[in-house]
């Protein structure tokens, strides 16, 4: 590399140090703080992602990795603490630790890098399916595993049993620390020093998850932190396992199963009801993974369409429907959410924004000699670059999405696609607007102001307005927003991001105000922290659902919505097709073999002569945002009600729950229930 190397950094913007960084910092220190972090980001900030890249060996030869995907991974823990009695301003200290010791070790003493295999050039490389297997091999140490691209706080099903951690200070709700990536293997990390100690796959989680591939980013809910995820099994056929774990019993359910084309898939999303799998144009071939697994993701093919799945993560009803859309590869999500359809109010739309490229083709952007400012395959690389790398924010909309499992495949379509300019990616937003409509999204920028990052960017998705922080020679990281308990609104709140400055060659957690990107404070490193990809940030108070009072949490959040409408119940042995059912406009039926109950008002019954009306009574629907503890919440809150001395007939929909109570006793039962969630949120 030093032969290629120069003086000279593209465009004059340094870049080096965060590809190879030597600093790691094992216990505390107190960083230097300038300006002000607002107190309400007081907790624990982690990072994750490529540290080293060269190995020196025993043999005398420097061993260099080719792919930034493989850098040796670099754990960052930035405990940012909140004024007290002493201090008036928040007080930052940081640890970090290399998370490969014994990977390094293997290739310092054998001079082979053959072990690393996402885009290794030149060495016989073992495929991915070799590395998930040696997971397998007796004795593989957690250090022996390179596993650093995400991190989660207290995986469900992974530590039934809560650990005490507890050492250097209280992290508040804090239990265990996993590391993720795009294949089926977890490495355990203690939550403060950081030290591997653990390894876990999905099989852990349902045995049937044996597959060799999976998404880094799984999706919790905001308020169950119920986790979904994929797994996919490569073979003659290869099959899409796509589950759920409750965070409140740590058991795991295979939601649906079916055959898709493999494909490079790292994100995923969610709605209230669904779990959205876009099978986009990264396709793998099976058959090339005997080399790296970057020479199995086949370059985008336009004609073919990317494919959406839409499963159902409620109701059990599995694979509801699938959706195509034009060819594109993606890497992040950003979040989707359910919204009235605009032709037909009563049906439901669900959208999706991502940050999109027109091809894979963008991964092989990603190999060092592309990225390290000061080589001169750089520059010529960044001089040469094409729109074709360039990424954009793209928003998808799957038009009325069925309640029922259906097999013809629908179209997708793109509302807007805006950015490109910019090139964003590892998008962050509020995080409690997960499955809602966000307004506001962040991200860093690859403008080609440098040969990496080059800014941290915000867009306005109603308006499309666009703010950029951006200051020359100074390369950020994922941009995590941390809200602010007490704002109003979306964007109250702070970005923290590691930046490193090239021109010192030192690194710095900045803190900028969300709103308007204007610096509040930064907390100085003394040393150059490696590029991550992604981390987390768990404040003091108020931190990431646990699981444990799931229930509660549930109840604290449900909304009770009183319809004024009298509804009765009336019960016919006429046909189903001989009834005036759309004037009758019946809001429920059930066939027996007695016969056929209807639902439907007071007022309709009347008009068309049903003079057989019985259980005069009104609706009550409740937003619960419940995946798998549904029945056992309906079950507490009819108990409840009958302790009341109030009856009720629950129906459940696909959307939402309902309950009819006597019309008398409507008001008392709102009452309950609003008590009940008042109880819950204590
Ligand atoms: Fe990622």
């Amino acid at each position: 590399m030093e032969n290629n190397m120069s003086k000279e950094h593209y465009n004059n913007w340094p870049n080096d140090k965060g590809f190879d960084p030597e600093y790691e910092q094992r216990k505390p220190v107190e960083l230097s703080v300038v300006g002000q972090i607002p107190a309400y980001a007081a907790g624990i900030l982690y990072r994750t992602g490529p540290g080293k890249s060269r190995v020196e060996a025993e043999n005398g030869e420097t061993l260099r990795l080719s792919h930034w995907f493989d850098g040796f991974g670099q754990t960052h823990r930035f405990q940012i603490l909140a004024p007290d009695a002493s201090h008036t301003s928040p007080r930052v200290f940081y640890n970090s630790r290399f998370s490969t010791d014994d990977l390094i070790e293997e290739a310092r003493k054998t001079g082979s890098l053959d072990m690393i295999n996402f885009g290794q050039k030149r060495d016989p490389c073992k495929a991915i399916l070799g590395k998930v297997q040696s997971e397998y091999v007796p004795q593989p140490t957690p250090s022996s595993r390179n596993i650093s691209v995400t991190l989660s706080i207290n995986v469900p099903g992974l530590d039934p049993k809560p650990e005490s951690t507890s050492r250097w200070s209280d992290s508040t709700g804090i239990r265990t620390l996993y590391a993720k990536t795009d294949y089926n293997a977890f490495k355990k990390l203690d939550p403060e020093t950081l030290e591997p100690i653990g390894l876990a796959s999905q099989t852990t989680l349902h045995p049937e998850l044996s597959g060799q591939l999976s998404a880094s980013h799984a999706r919790s809910d905001p308020v169950t932190g119920d986790m979904f995820n994929f797994n996919l099994t490569l073979g003659p056929t290869c099959t899409y396992r796509v589950f759920a774990v409750s965070a409140s019993t740590g058991e795991t359910t295979i939601l649906a199963t079916f055959p898709a084309t493999p494909a490079y898939i790292h994100s995923l999303l969610i709605t209230e009801n669904h779990v959205l799998l876009c099978v986009w144009n990264s396709h793998i071939n099976p058959q090339r993974l005997n080399s790296s697994f970057l020479d199995s993701v086949m370059p985008t093919d336009p004609s073919q369409p990317a494919v959406w799945y839409v499963i159902d993560r409620k109701h059990g009803k599995g694979l509801i429907a699938t959706y195509e859309s034009p060819a594109f590869s993606c890497f992040h999500t950003v979040n989707a959410w359910l919204e009235p359809s605009k032709e037909n109010p009563a049906e439901m739309d669900i959208v999706a924004d991502i940050v999109r490229t027109d091809s894979s083709e963008y991964l092989q952007s990603l190999y060092y000699e592309n990225l390290i400012s000061s080589l001169d395959t750089a520059k010529a690389f960044q001089k040469s670059r094409n729109d074709s790398f360039r990424t954009s924010f793209t928003r998808f909309r799957l038009p009325a999405v069925p309640s029922t499992p259906c097999t013809d495949p629908k179209k997708a379509t793109v509302e807007w696609s805006v950015c490109k300019s910019l090139s964003p990616e590892l998008p962050t937003m509020h995080p409690k607007r997960v499955t809602q409509k966000h307004r506001y999204v962040y991200a860093v920028t690859f403008r080609g102001e440098a040969t990496l990052t080059d800014g941290i960017m915000k867009l306005d998705c109603d308006t499309q307005q666009v703010q950029l922080w951006a200051c020359h020679g100074q390369s950020p990281g994922e941009a995590i927003f941390v809200p602010n308990p007490e704002g109003t609104s979306e964007d109250d709140g702070v970005l923290l991001s590691v930046i490193l400055d090239g021109m010192r060659g030192k690194s710095y957690l900045l803190c900028l105000d969300a709103r308007n990107l204007s610096e509040l404070g930064r907390a100085n490193v003394d040393g150059a922290i490696g590029f991550g990809f992604h981390g987390q940030h768990v404040p003091t108070v108020g931190g990431m659902p646990t699981g444990e009072t799931n229930i509660s949490i549930l109840l604290a959040t449900m909304q009770p919505s009183l319809d004024p409408t009298t509804y009765v119940f009336l019960t016919t042995k006429s046909p189903l097709h001989s009834l005036p059912l759309s004037t009758l406009q019946p809001r429920l039926i059930v066939q027996e073999e007695e016969g056929t109950t209807i639902v439907t008002t007071e007022a309709l019954a009347t008009s068309h002569g049903f003079n057989d009306q019985t259980f005069p009574c009104k609706k009550i629907s409740l937003t619960i945002h419940s995946s798998l503890e549904a029945v056992g919440l309906i079950a507490a809150i009819t108990n409840r009600l009958k302790d009341h001395g109030i009856s009720t007939n629950v129906v459940s929909g696909y959307f939402h729950d309902h309950i009819y109570v006597p019309v008398s006793r409507a008001d008392d039962a709102m009452r309950v229930l609003e008590e009940v969630a008042a109880e819950a949120r204590g």
